[in-house]
């Protein structure tokens, strides 16, 4: 059974002075429309960055864009890493984000920080950050975001109420929280991985 409902959105981290080329080609070129636009996150921070929400319909794009200052952004050393518009992480809607993350961590995984909600831009939800794919400096690897939207307007007066009532940390604090405790640990260490899995056959796709 699928945890998974669709793609909610994609991040893509973009080189510095290169956030507004992207936004034209993400709005002019295919369509999107700019829904949100926030040109610092941490205005006080040693270090922050810019997140501009592209809207499709029925997904997102968020650009981000480092901000250097006292510190190096992570998303400077991610672009340092990856280059130009690359692909920090991909967000995935879920039937349940609680019984997934419950699922998850029985097979070995390591979410980055507790589930969050709030406004990522696109609208109120509740999310989680897992650690990185690949181990080593937090800010230099790609994750994976599980979340799940209200699907009505009583479950979002529900997280609007709990939104308000928990001072949440996004994901740019989380990480920054775990380059500061040098946290190399990646999402998923297959420890729990049985030894004797075999890839099963392939099936026919159903439900398309
Ligand atoms: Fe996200």
């Amino acid at each position: 059974m699928s945890h998974l409902k669709s793609i909610d959105h994609v991040t893509y981290a973009c080189e510095k002075g290169m956030i507004e080329k992207w936004a034209w080609f993400h709005i002019e070129v295919e369509g999107g429309t700019l829904i949100k636009r926030i040109d610092d996150v941490n205005p006080d921070g040693k270090s922050s960055m810019k997140i501009w929400c592209i809207d499709y319909g029925n997904f997102g794009i968020a650009l981000i864009e480092g901000i250097d200052r006292e510190e190096k952004s992570q998303v400077t050393a991610f672009t340092d890493l990856h280059g130009d518009h690359s692909c920090q992480h991909v967000a995935y809607d879920c039937y349940s984000l609680d019984k997934f993350i419950a699922h998850m961590k029985t097979l070995g995984g390591h979410p980055r920080g507790d589930v969050i909600i709030q406004d990522d831009g696109f609208g109120i939800l509740k999310q989680m950050f897992a650690k990185g794919f690949a181990s080593g400096h937090a800010g230099e690897a790609t994750f994976p975001e599980y979340c799940e939207r209200p699907r009505n307007a009583s479950e979002a007066r529900d997280m609007e109420i709990t939104f308000s009532e928990m001072a949440g940390e996004g994901f740019y604090a989380q990480v920054q929280k775990a380059i500061e405790e040098n946290d190399t640990t990646p999402f998923f260490d297959f420890k729990k991985m049985p030894t004797d899995w075999s890839v099963p056959p392939v099936q026919e796709k159903t439900g398309a």
